[in-house]
């Protein structure tokens, strides 16, 4: 408890990132992972291994790209660092104490960056009823004819999320206005990941799943807000045990079904 707080002192962030909590954020997904690291392994061998076949298909190995790499629970950080001249984890916030984790990959650095390009100024006409919510037209790297692979890991889903919560709380856009921004969020990363140079693999959670103690799905939650993920054929499914009981709920598990596509372009 002393070290998160200490941590969420020390981490230097911009007003509008700590104004939608991506910082307690992340320390918590840590927490959690300390707490629940077992029901969380296959997920995090699947991701890996998933990404590793994505990395097999890359000719050339001069830069890497990890979106959304936060603590790199998910990723073969040791093989990617070995494999590619330079590796560039993103991420809106990078806990400092996350930092220390990477040091000893001399080839590998840390760049604090909203993927959607869309949050500083979200939060400028969060409390201005007339005011249209942006649109998201992310560019990073997009130009970057060094860059042979990315890798967008569990980050899709979550896009929408922190910023949901704060137009929520601010209570000047209507929830139309809300989902229609989470949707555009959301379509503008997939169509984003088709633009970059190199091979990308996705891997991402496309539903949430509330599960009772005799193991029956009892909800279903699409988290893609309807739209319908390409190339869905190619890719593989499995659960992630994001929460189980009594973690986020003392009668419910809350589990993720997560969808990963080594060869996403
Ligand atoms: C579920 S976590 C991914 C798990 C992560 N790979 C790990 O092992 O901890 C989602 C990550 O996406 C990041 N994220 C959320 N919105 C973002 C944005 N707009 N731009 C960049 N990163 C974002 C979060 O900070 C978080 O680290």
């Amino acid at each position: 408890m002393l070290l998160e707080l200490l941590e969420n002192a020390l981490t230097r962030c911009s007003r509008p990132v700590r104004a939608m909590g991506y910082l307690p954020e992340a320390i918590g997904i840590r927490s959690r992972f300390r707490r629940v690291r077992d029901h969380w392994q296959p997920h995090i061998q699947n991701c890996r291994s998933l990404i590793l076949r994505g990395m097999d298909r890359c000719s050339s190995r001069r830069k890497a790209v990890i979106l959304g790499g936060g603590l790199l629970h998910d990723v073969p950080m040791a093989e990617i660092a070995a494999a590619f001249q330079e590796v560039v984890i993103v991420d809106i916030v990078h806990p400092c104490f996350s930092r220390w984790v990477t040091r000893k990959y001399k080839n590998v650095r840390r760049l604090a960056v909203d993927i959607t390009n869309t949050v500083e100024s979200l939060y400028w006409v969060s409390d201005e009823p007339e005011k249209h919510l942006p649109r998201s037209q992310p560019e990073l790297f997009i130009d970057d004819p060094e860059l042979d692979f990315t890798v967008s890991v569990n980050l899709l889903s979550q896009l929408p999320c922190m910023p949901m919560t704060f137009l929520s709380r601010q209570k000047a856009h209507s929830a139309k206005s809300i989902n229609a921004y989470a949707r555009d969020v959301i379509q503008a990363h997939l169509d984003y990941l088709d633009r970059l140079p190199g091979k990308v693999v996705l891997i991402t959670d496309v539903e949430r799943l509330k599960i009772d103690m005799m193991r029956r799905v009892v909800e279903r939650k699409d988290l893609l807000f309807g739209l319908k993920l390409p190339k869905l054929g190619e890719g593989e499914e499995w659960e992630w045990q994001l929460a189980p009981c009594p973690e986020a709920d003392p009668k419910h598990h809350f589990f993720r079904r997560v969808v990963g596509i080594a060869g996403w372009k």
